[in-house]
């Protein structure tokens, strides 16, 4: 008998249905105020898959939460990159997934991007991510897929899942890293209006797998961690991918317009930070916070237990002496970190992040708010058998304190197969959420999210 995959099962199956869905049940009441959209990406396999299967490798399938006028409309839909389409018209799956060797005789390539990871908005455009290749365009609000969107054919690397877009400035800042060929990061620079200005690409000693970044107001910081990618490996038939406890942590920092010739390179033990909270600077210094693991196997089917563990650290950078301070802020191991992105790359006092669940496969079960202030933390339960997956926070219209606004995070219940949109009061989190916006269909468990206010939909291109 062969085992069930867990991310094929239960709420990581994949749904079949894309629906549309008018005037959603509501429990409390949504905020006038609140009025926008959520959107949520993830994993959704469109057809059985070819050998082993990893979470990261469904088609990308976005679900949205319309909310205007204290009424909310949910939408599903599929990616459709070109490599859905490749396996929609063939009506079956064309490629194999991170768990088995590269299909050299893929006559469409070796990997399919799915798109599938997260969402960004800039310049009008809302763009659905992958790591390894380019985005694509969504339009909204009826998360119709537009194409690749390749800056005027200006993109010349592969475009992270987790660019950062200055609240100030109005730039976009990405990378994109290459596992096998040099250079192994190309950084770029692009501007308010959607101009691809500069890319440049970034010396490290070997491939490997960088997923997030951070920016602080007039610095841009790189994680060098060594989760590396080897070709010599996959010939000696042992992983791609591996994390190797001897070779050091590095993060380079260098101004926001800079390049490989001014960045400075900080080193700290081994480690893999899968996401960062926010980093910004403080006189001298440099302060970088995110969720630390002391291992990653990546690519293991199942988390060890040390993988589960990965508590919010802190990392000071000292640009005058050189020395980098590492601390952890709290012991319990986190997930999805955020603050208010109208404060990106500024001093924040409060961030908030999912609690990683003790289980063997990858859940959350609770919300935190973090006061660096007081170095406190509230925690919402989402109950028995409830997970849910990554948060956003969305400002109120004219909000003047940093945490007046919601905590949105889509939740499901386990007992009974059912999923909601949380809208909690982010001033007040570990009261009763102030809305539950109960989803006619169940909603996998994903990846990330992002919030498109009314604002930025009325300005969509
Ligand atoms: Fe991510």
């Amino acid at each position: 008998m062969t085992a069930v995959n867990p991310y094929l099962d239960g709420n990581f199956a994949p749904v079949r249905e894309e629906i549309t869905a008018d005037t959603l049940l509501v429990i409390g009441k949504l905020p006038l105020e609140l009025s926008g959209i959520f959107v949520r990406t993830g994993s959704n396999p469109q057809w059985p898959p070819i050998g082993q299967y990893h979470w990261f490798d469904g088609d990308g399938m976005l679900h949205g939460v319309r909310i205007s006028n204290g009424k909310a409309t949910y939408r599903n839909r599929y990616v459709q990159t070109a490599g859905w389409k490749i396996e929609r018209a063939a009506g079956k799956a064309i490629w194999t997934g991170l768990l088995e060797p590269p299909q050299m005789d893929n006559p469409y390539g070796l990997y399919k991007n799915t798109a599938n990871t997260a969402l960004v908005w800039h310049a009008g455009q809302l763009l659905a991510l992958w790591e390894a290749g380019a985005p694509y365009a969504i339009q909204v609000p009826g998360l119709e897929t537009i194409g690749e969107y390749t800056y005027n054919a200006k993109l010349t690397s592969a475009f992270t899942a987790h660019p950062k877009v200055d609240p100030v400035t109005g730039e976009l800042l990405f990378f994109g890293y290459s596992p096998f060929t040099p250079p192994y990061l190309q950084y770029s620079v692009v501007s308010a209006q959607g101009e691809l200005l500069r890319t440049v690409p970034i010396d490290l000693p070997i491939g490997v797998m960088m997923h997030d970044f951070a920016i602080s107001e007039n610095y841009t910081i790189f994680m060098d961690l060594p989760l590396t990618f080897c070709s010599e490996r996959v010939q000696r038939g042992e992983p791609m991918l591996m994390f190797e406890k001897n070779r050091p942590s590095r993060f380079g920092i260098l101004p926001r317009h800079g390049d490989n010739s001014n960045i400075r390179w900080f080193e700290s033990p081994a480690c893999f930070v899968p996401h960062t909270l926010n980093a910004y600077e403080e006189g001298d210094k440099v302060v970088l916070s995110g969720c630390r693991m002391k291992d990653s196997g990546l690519l293991e089917p199942i988390q060890s237990d040390e993988e589960s563990d990965r508590p919010l650290y802190q990392w000071r950078f000292n640009l005058v002496s050189g020395t980098v301070q590492e601390q952890m802020l709290d012991d319990v191991p986190i997930e999805f970190p955020r603050v208010n992105e109208q404060l990106l790359g500024r001093k924040t006092r409060y961030g908030y992040t999912t609690r990683v669940a003790n289980n063997p496969v990858l859940l959350f079960d609770a919300l935190i708010k973090y006061d660096f202030l007081i170095n406190k933390s509230e925690t919402l339960e989402f109950g028995q058998e409830r997970y849910g997956g990554d948060i956003v926070f969305v400002p109120r219209p004219g909000a003047t304190v940093e945490d007046d606004g919601w905590i949105l995070t889509l939740v499901h219940d386990e007992n009974s197969a059912t999923s909601e949109l949380l809208v909690v009061n982010a001033q007040d989190v570990t009261s009763e959420p102030v809305a539950r916006v109960l989803i006619p269909q169940r909603v996998p468990y994903g990846f990330h999210a992002a919030w498109i206010s009314e604002e930025q939909l009325s300005s969509s291109v």
